[in-house]
């Protein structure tokens, strides 16, 4: 599928499409239209080729041996956590700790950081349009010790105002969890206003990067942020890594997360001592192919250039907004100034299941429900929505694809 060299004249999408081997498969007999970025982005052969190298050449438990290949893997396993710590400009290496996703990580803060600061009537606050993995972690605090949830509404374009956060904040506010960049409107938040205003008033702020660390530079030493979330499948690496930022001075003040191997300093019938951030949090074997990968991932997305990629998907999905919104009868839920490049739609009188459906037998994969925001779909008083979200390596062409699939999904459904 080529795409339309007019559109950011300079990005070579073709050759890049060329990385990524499934984007030439077909579907239903069609081409491959793969627009569900935001749920998991696909791999290039070089985070596969890397990934394959180490297993191949260099593969051993970290940590643990005193043999060649031991301190072999340990060095690239310790590499990948430096190239991680380059990726969000975080100050210390220790602030970057290995976790098998961003859900794993923000359930790390709820009970290694907060949990054990939380006294009845203590609150969190967090916006309707968190994922689940912000919200249920939360949940389990307010069910097990009486935390309770704060929330932050949006406007009907979806945009959060860091004047609302400022209005929620109270003496009993222990934390504010916010998304950088929500999964199924786009909104991108304004993190280091709501971070300044979260810090005067003496309140830590985690974020949720799974969405903004894909479609933006972070630098966590800028936003200031205590924590910061991200999973490794959705920046072109493989699944099971993700990574929690933590800021050194928490550090100290966490209790472990789960007990196991390698994550203490000594272990005696009576007692038990603990082992530094981050191995502290690192119990039991860890991914530690997918920490090759995720550094092959970092690299690849440097080697394409994180603002020709931004720009490119952000100008696929303006066009694709344009023209759906030409359609009669869509109607596009999340239309914030700067939002990122994915697009969540209705086609009235399609349930957004079916719509997902249609267009599947089209090639076009979009994902359909409530997307993991069920407080959000509550907000905009819908049961779900069809996302199509945006990658480096989508094109002109597909955004076509995607608006003549919808257009027949109309036609079926009369
Ligand atoms: N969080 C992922 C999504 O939004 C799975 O689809």
């Amino acid at each position: 599928m080529n795409a339309d060299p007019k559109l950011t004249p300079a990005y070579d999408v073709a050759a890049l499409r060329r990385d990524f081997p499934i984007l030439s498969r077909e579907v239903h007999g069609r081409p491959l239209v793969y627009l569900d970025n935001a749920a998991s982005a696909q791999k290039p052969i070089q985070v596969l080729d890397a990934m394959a190298r180490f297993t191949t050449s260099e593969y051993a438990n970290v940590h643990r041996g005193v043999h060649y290949l031991s301190g072999a893997a340990t060095e690239r396993y310790e590499e990948a956590r430096r190239r991680v710590q380059r990726f969000l400009n975080a100050e210390h290496e220790e602030e970057i700790i290995y976790t098998k996703g961003c859900t794993e990580a923000i359930n790390l803060v709820a009970q290694s950081y907060l949990a054990p600061l939380i006294q009845p009537g203590d609150e969190i606050v967090l916006s309707v349009m968190e994922h689940h993995s912000n919200i249920v972690p939360w949940h389990f605090l307010r069910e097990r010790q009486g935390a309770v949830l704060k929330w932050v509404d949006v406007s009907d374009l979806g945009e959060l105002d860091p004047a609302d956060v400022a209005r929620s904040i109270t003496p009993k506010t222990k934390l504010v969890a916010i998304t950088h960049m929500s999964n199924v409107l786009g909104t991108k938040t304004a993190l280091k206003e709501i971070v300044r205003i979260a810090h005067e008033k003496g309140v830590p702020v985690l974020a949720d990067g799974c969405q903004g660390a894909v479609h933006g530079t972070v630098d966590v030493r800028a936003l200031d942020v205590d924590f910061y979330a991200l999973t490794g499948h959705k920046l072109y690496g493989p699944t099971g890594i993700g990574i929690l930022y933590a800021k050194r001075a928490h550090l100290k003040t966490m209790r472990p997360y789960q007990g196991g191997g390698e994550m203490i300093r000594e272990v005696t019938r009576a007692n038990v001592t603990y082992a530094d951030a981050p191995m502290r949090f690192e119990a039991g074997t860890p991914p530690i192919v997918q920490t090759v990968g995720l550094a092959a991932a970092l690299d690849y997305l440097d080697f394409v250039g994180r603002d020709a990629a931004t720009a490119h998907e952000d100008a696929l999905a303006k066009l694709a907004t344009q023209r759906l919104k030409e359609l009669n009868g869509v109607r596009i839920i999340g239309e914030a100034k700067g939002k990122g490049p994915l697009i969540s739609f209705e086609a009235i009188g399609i349930h957004a299941h079916d719509l997902a459906t249609i267009l599947d037998r089209e090639g076009v994969a979009v994902r359909g429900g409530h997307h993991c925001a069920q407080v959000l779909m509550e907000r905009f008083n819908v049961p779900g929505t069809a996302r199509a979200s945006f990658a480096l390596y989508n094109t002109v062409a597909e955004v076509d694809a995607l608006v003549s699939a919808v257009q027949v999904a109309r036609k079926v459904f009369g």
